[in-house]
């Protein structure tokens, strides 16, 4: 089966391209676009750089516009893996005209052509995946865009050697939460992490998932645990990260306490690794084989998007 072909091979994506790499302070600020499978790339770059202490503000953004504020002076990075997405391409072609610097990462598409025409930096990725399964090749690709190449081969190893232990857990978890609707917390480290697992068994288990953030879901979230009919349909996983701020650790161990309270078991995860990148890329490998399994368990080809297909069909009559 081509999906598992594709996670089976996630570690081996993480490869240093051979690009000039870029430098954050020499701009105003830096824009990610991108949608789906593409915009996790901008999501989880944002946190990297923030993270590294970066001077300018960083936005990952997912639309057909530019905020007023994205002048010239800033950069985009513009990211379709089919190179086809007409609101990444949207995004693009407003920051040609804004006068931005534009760097543009595809497999190929409309992206590409408009970065010949336009003569734009172009980073290609390899051709002939669904774009969801080559998050390895455009998160390489983006990190080295911005120099970050030791974490690229730090995640491939670990990811590697992690590979074995990951595909047992994940197993385990695909059959506690098999049959309920998974609800995946996560934190601000942890955060798109947390929103990948939900795309991902979106899309590979074809199954609703839901997520929300520590702290703000402890102003909203936590109440809606009050009623049993719909609590009971759900279960419960929680993705942190020991770099989280100290208040957001001492909430999630209030979480787990008021879920024990309630006579739930929830799913309570961090990364391993040495280093956050490698804390992350681990959560999300797991990830990649929990919505495997549960596709397996439920009897889908994890695969076909068809409604996605329909609905892009759809839009381009
Ligand atoms: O996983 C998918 O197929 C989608 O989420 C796509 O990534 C999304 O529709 C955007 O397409 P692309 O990644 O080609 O820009």
């Amino acid at each position: 089966m081509k999906a598992q072909e594709w996670i089976e091979g996630l570690p081996e994506q993480f490869v240093v391209y051979e690009i000039t790499s870029i430098s954050p302070s020499a701009y105003k600020g830096i824009v990610f676009t991108g949608m789906g499978g593409s915009g996790i790339v901008g999501d989880v770059l944002k946190l990297f750089l923030e993270k590294d202490g970066v001077a300018v503000p960083v936005i990952s953004l997912r639309g057909y516009e530019l905020p007023p504020y994205v002048r010239e002076g800033w950069l985009l990075v513009a990211i379709s893996y089919s190179g086809n997405t007409e609101e990444t391409l949207s995004v693009a072609e407003e920051g040609i005209e804004r006068g931005l610097k534009v760097v543009c990462v595809s497999s190929g598409g409309k992206l590409r052509e408009i970065a010949q025409r336009e003569g734009l930096d172009f980073v290609a990725v390899p051709s002939n995946y669904a774009p969801r399964y080559a998050f390895g090749f455009m998160l390489s690709a983006v990190m080295s865009l911005f120099g970050k190449k030791d974490p690229i081969e730090r995640i491939r190893k670990h990811l590697e050697e992690s590979k074995g232990e990951i595909k047992e857990t994940a197993y385990r978890i695909a059959q506690v939460i098999q049959n309920y609707i998974p609800i995946v917390y996560g934190t601000p480290l942890t955060e798109p992490i947390a929103f990948r697992w939900k795309t991902q068994i979106n899309e590979n288990s074809k199954t609703l998932c839901y997520t929300a953030t520590l702290p703000e879901l402890h102003h909203n979230e936590v109440v809606g645990l009050d009623n049993p009919i719909t609590r009971n349909l759900c279960h419960f996983i929680m993705l942190w990260d020991p770099e989280d701020h100290p208040r957001v650790k001492r909430r999630v161990q209030i979480t787990e306490e008021l879920f024990k309270e309630l006579g739930l078991a929830p799913i309570v995860l961090q990364g391993k690794g040495a280093t956050l990148e490698e804390r992350l890329l681990y959560l999300a490998y797991l990830e990649d084989w929990v919505s495997f399994y549960l596709a397996e368990f439920y009897g889908y080809d994890p695969l076909p998007v068809k409604v996605i297909d329909r609905i892009k069909e759809a839009l381009n009559e």
